[in-house]
Protein backbone atom coordinates (compact mmCIF):
# COMPACT_ATOMS: atom_id res chain seq x y z
CA UNK A 1 0.00 0.00 0.00
CA UNK A 2 3.02 2.48 1.21
CA UNK A 3 4.67 1.40 -2.12
CA UNK A 4 1.70 2.29 -4.31
CA UNK A 5 0.63 5.47 -2.80
CA UNK A 6 4.55 7.03 -2.89
CA UNK A 7 4.75 5.87 -6.72
CA UNK A 8 1.07 7.60 -7.28
CA UNK A 9 2.46 10.33 -9.05
CA UNK A 10 4.17 8.03 -11.52
CA UNK A 11 1.03 6.14 -11.89
CA UNK A 12 -0.64 9.26 -12.68
CA UNK A 13 1.55 10.47 -15.09
CA UNK A 14 0.68 7.52 -17.58
CA UNK A 15 -2.62 7.41 -17.06
CA UNK A 16 -2.28 11.37 -18.21
CA UNK A 17 -0.57 10.27 -21.04
CA UNK A 18 -2.72 7.63 -22.54
CA UNK A 19 -5.72 9.73 -22.15
CA UNK A 20 -3.92 12.80 -23.82
CA UNK A 21 -3.84 15.45 -20.77
CA UNK A 22 0.22 15.84 -20.44
CA UNK A 23 0.46 17.20 -24.26
CA UNK A 24 -2.54 19.78 -23.08
CA UNK A 25 -0.93 20.94 -19.84
CA UNK A 26 2.57 21.10 -21.85
CA UNK A 27 1.52 23.66 -24.50
CA UNK A 28 -0.30 25.31 -21.76
CA UNK A 29 3.01 26.06 -19.95
CA UNK A 30 4.15 28.06 -23.38
CA UNK A 31 0.73 29.90 -23.42
CA UNK A 32 0.85 30.47 -19.83
CA UNK A 33 4.09 32.60 -20.34
CA UNK A 34 3.40 34.71 -23.78
CA UNK A 35 0.00 35.70 -21.77
CA UNK A 36 1.94 37.32 -19.09
CA UNK A 37 4.65 38.50 -21.25
CA UNK A 38 4.88 42.11 -21.92
CA UNK A 39 7.79 44.97 -22.62
CA UNK A 40 9.08 45.83 -19.48
CA UNK A 41 11.03 49.25 -19.31
CA UNK A 42 11.25 49.63 -16.06
CA UNK A 43 13.44 48.15 -13.34
CA UNK A 44 14.30 47.53 -10.09
CA UNK A 45 17.47 48.55 -8.95
CA UNK A 46 18.14 44.77 -8.47
CA UNK A 47 20.80 42.95 -9.53
CA UNK A 48 20.08 39.03 -11.12
CA UNK A 49 21.53 35.83 -9.87
CA UNK A 50 24.31 34.65 -11.22
CA UNK A 51 22.32 31.57 -11.53
CA UNK A 52 19.68 33.39 -13.84
CA UNK A 53 22.29 35.08 -15.96
CA UNK A 54 23.78 31.34 -16.71
CA UNK A 55 20.14 30.67 -17.47
CA UNK A 56 19.74 32.71 -20.05
CA UNK A 57 23.05 32.21 -21.59
CA UNK A 58 22.04 28.33 -21.93
CA UNK A 59 18.64 29.49 -23.70
CA UNK A 60 20.28 32.07 -25.59
CA UNK A 61 22.62 29.86 -27.18
CA UNK A 62 20.33 27.37 -27.81
CA UNK A 63 18.91 29.47 -30.14
CA UNK A 64 18.23 27.75 -33.52
CA UNK A 65 19.34 29.26 -37.01
CA UNK A 66 19.47 28.57 -40.75
CA UNK A 67 21.86 25.76 -41.64
CA UNK A 68 22.95 25.97 -37.73
CA UNK A 69 25.55 28.45 -38.78
CA UNK A 70 25.09 30.08 -35.38
CA UNK A 71 26.42 33.98 -36.75
CA UNK A 72 25.25 35.62 -34.32
CA UNK A 73 27.43 36.92 -30.82
CA UNK A 74 26.29 38.30 -27.59
CA UNK A 75 27.97 41.02 -25.24
CA UNK A 76 26.26 40.99 -21.69
CA UNK A 77 27.17 43.85 -20.11
CA UNK A 78 26.31 44.48 -16.56
CA UNK A 79 28.26 47.74 -15.70
CA UNK A 80 26.31 49.94 -14.67
CA UNK A 81 28.83 52.96 -16.27
CA UNK A 82 28.49 50.85 -19.82
CA UNK A 83 24.94 50.20 -19.29
CA UNK A 84 24.03 53.77 -18.83
CA UNK A 85 26.41 54.49 -22.04
CA UNK A 86 24.62 52.50 -24.39
CA UNK A 87 21.10 53.53 -23.55
CA UNK A 88 22.51 56.93 -25.51
CA UNK A 89 22.62 54.36 -28.59
CA UNK A 90 19.65 56.37 -30.34
CA UNK A 91 17.64 59.33 -29.63
CA UNK A 92 14.26 57.45 -28.35
CA UNK A 93 13.25 54.08 -27.73
CA UNK A 94 16.73 53.46 -25.46
CA UNK A 95 17.21 55.43 -22.97
CA UNK A 96 14.86 53.64 -19.86
CA UNK A 97 17.59 51.01 -20.60
CA UNK A 98 19.91 53.15 -18.42
CA UNK A 99 18.46 51.76 -15.06
CA UNK A 100 18.97 47.87 -16.19
CA UNK A 101 20.76 45.99 -14.73
CA UNK A 102 22.20 43.47 -17.42
CA UNK A 103 21.67 44.43 -21.18
CA UNK A 104 22.80 41.81 -23.62
CA UNK A 105 23.73 43.01 -27.44
CA UNK A 106 22.85 40.93 -30.26
CA UNK A 107 25.02 40.98 -33.18
CA UNK A 108 25.67 38.78 -36.17
CA UNK A 109 28.36 38.21 -38.87
CA UNK A 110 26.28 38.73 -41.82
CA UNK A 111 29.31 37.06 -43.89
CA UNK A 112 28.47 33.93 -41.96
CA UNK A 113 24.89 33.85 -43.00
CA UNK A 114 22.09 35.08 -45.37
CA UNK A 115 19.86 35.48 -43.06
CA UNK A 116 21.83 36.59 -39.94
CA UNK A 117 18.95 39.47 -39.40
CA UNK A 118 16.49 36.45 -38.96
CA UNK A 119 18.94 34.30 -36.80
CA UNK A 120 19.54 37.18 -34.64
CA UNK A 121 15.64 37.51 -34.38
CA UNK A 122 15.12 34.26 -32.86
CA UNK A 123 17.78 34.63 -30.67
CA UNK A 124 16.46 38.17 -29.39
CA UNK A 125 13.12 36.47 -29.09
CA UNK A 126 14.09 33.35 -27.17
CA UNK A 127 16.16 36.05 -24.74
CA UNK A 128 12.64 37.61 -24.06
CA UNK A 129 10.99 34.38 -23.47
CA UNK A 130 13.57 33.18 -21.25
CA UNK A 131 13.73 36.67 -19.11
CA UNK A 132 9.65 36.03 -18.86
CA UNK A 133 10.38 32.48 -17.41
CA UNK A 134 12.76 33.15 -14.91
CA UNK A 135 10.78 36.22 -13.47
CA UNK A 136 12.33 38.67 -15.37
CA UNK A 137 11.17 41.47 -17.43
CA UNK A 138 12.63 42.53 -20.94
CA UNK A 139 12.56 45.11 -23.46
CA UNK A 140 13.69 44.88 -27.22
CA UNK A 141 15.79 47.63 -28.12
CA UNK A 142 16.34 47.89 -31.90
CA UNK A 143 19.71 48.64 -33.20
CA UNK A 144 20.01 48.10 -37.26
CA UNK A 145 18.84 50.66 -38.81
CA UNK A 146 18.54 53.34 -36.27
CA UNK A 147 20.67 55.92 -35.81
CA UNK A 148 22.90 57.66 -33.05
CA UNK A 149 23.20 61.01 -34.96
CA UNK A 150 23.28 62.33 -38.48
CA UNK A 151 27.05 60.95 -38.72
CA UNK A 152 26.48 57.89 -36.92
CA UNK A 153 24.44 54.84 -36.90
CA UNK A 154 23.21 53.12 -33.47
CA UNK A 155 25.31 50.12 -34.17
CA UNK A 156 28.74 51.85 -35.10
CA UNK A 157 27.73 53.93 -31.60
CA UNK A 158 27.77 50.79 -29.48
CA UNK A 159 30.81 48.89 -31.77
CA UNK A 160 33.00 52.10 -30.29
CA UNK A 161 31.39 51.75 -26.83
CA UNK A 162 32.18 47.96 -26.35
CA UNK A 163 35.28 47.42 -29.03
CA UNK A 164 32.84 45.21 -31.15
CA UNK A 165 35.28 43.81 -34.44
CA UNK A 166 34.20 45.83 -37.75
CA UNK A 167 32.76 42.43 -38.97
CA UNK A 168 30.23 42.28 -36.81
CA UNK A 169 26.69 43.99 -37.15
CA UNK A 170 24.70 45.37 -34.05
CA UNK A 171 21.08 44.03 -34.66
CA UNK A 172 19.30 44.72 -31.26
CA UNK A 173 20.00 45.44 -27.31
CA UNK A 174 17.83 43.65 -24.99
CA UNK A 175 17.40 44.97 -21.38
CA UNK A 176 16.62 42.55 -18.72
CA UNK A 177 16.07 42.93 -15.06
CA UNK A 178 13.55 42.81 -12.33
CA UNK A 179 10.38 44.44 -13.59
CA UNK A 180 9.53 47.98 -11.56
CA UNK A 181 5.95 47.75 -13.42
CA UNK A 182 4.73 45.62 -16.27
CA UNK A 183 1.44 45.84 -18.02
CA UNK A 184 -1.20 43.07 -17.63
CA UNK A 185 -0.69 40.46 -20.26
CA UNK A 186 -3.09 41.35 -23.89
CA UNK A 187 -6.65 39.61 -23.40
CA UNK A 188 -7.24 36.95 -25.54
CA UNK A 189 -10.34 39.30 -27.24
CA UNK A 190 -7.80 42.21 -28.05
CA UNK A 191 -5.94 39.03 -30.52
CA UNK A 192 -6.03 39.97 -33.90
CA UNK A 193 -7.50 36.60 -35.15
CA UNK A 194 -8.62 38.46 -38.65
CA UNK A 195 -5.16 38.01 -39.51
CA UNK A 196 -5.29 34.04 -39.58
CA UNK A 197 -6.33 32.70 -43.07
CA UNK A 198 -6.94 28.96 -43.83
CA UNK A 199 -5.37 27.65 -47.10
CA UNK A 200 -5.67 30.94 -48.76
CA UNK A 201 -5.66 34.12 -47.90
CA UNK A 202 -8.55 35.62 -46.41
CA UNK A 203 -10.17 32.27 -46.06
C1 LIG B 1 11.49 44.31 -33.90
C2 LIG B 1 11.13 45.04 -32.64
C3 LIG B 1 11.75 46.24 -32.35
C4 LIG B 1 11.46 46.92 -31.16
N1 LIG B 1 12.15 48.04 -30.85
C5 LIG B 1 11.91 48.66 -29.68
C6 LIG B 1 12.72 49.77 -29.29
O1 LIG B 1 13.66 50.18 -29.98
N2 LIG B 1 12.43 50.37 -28.09
C7 LIG B 1 11.39 49.95 -27.29
O2 LIG B 1 11.20 50.55 -26.23
N3 LIG B 1 10.63 48.87 -27.63
C8 LIG B 1 10.87 48.21 -28.78
N4 LIG B 1 10.15 47.09 -29.12
C9 LIG B 1 9.07 46.62 -28.23
C10 LIG B 1 7.71 46.89 -28.83
O3 LIG B 1 7.46 48.28 -28.79
C11 LIG B 1 6.66 46.11 -28.06
O4 LIG B 1 6.94 44.73 -28.14
C12 LIG B 1 5.25 46.36 -28.62
O5 LIG B 1 4.85 47.68 -28.42
C13 LIG B 1 4.21 45.45 -27.97
O6 LIG B 1 4.17 45.64 -26.57
P1 LIG B 1 4.39 44.41 -25.57
O7 LIG B 1 5.76 43.82 -25.86
O8 LIG B 1 4.29 44.98 -24.19
O9 LIG B 1 3.32 43.40 -25.86
C14 LIG B 1 10.46 46.39 -30.28
C15 LIG B 1 9.84 45.18 -30.57
C16 LIG B 1 10.19 44.50 -31.71
C17 LIG B 1 9.55 43.15 -31.97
Amino acid sequence: MKNWVLNFPVVLFFVRRIIGLVDEEEKMGMLELLKKRRSVRQFEQQEIEQEKKDYLIECMLRSFSSRSLNPWEFILVDQPQVIKELAKAKPHGATFAKDAPLVIVVCADPAKCDVWIEDTAVATTLIHLAAESAGLGSCWIQIRKREYDENKTAGEYIREQLDIPGKYVVETMVAVGYPKAKNPGHPKESLPFGKIHLNSFGG
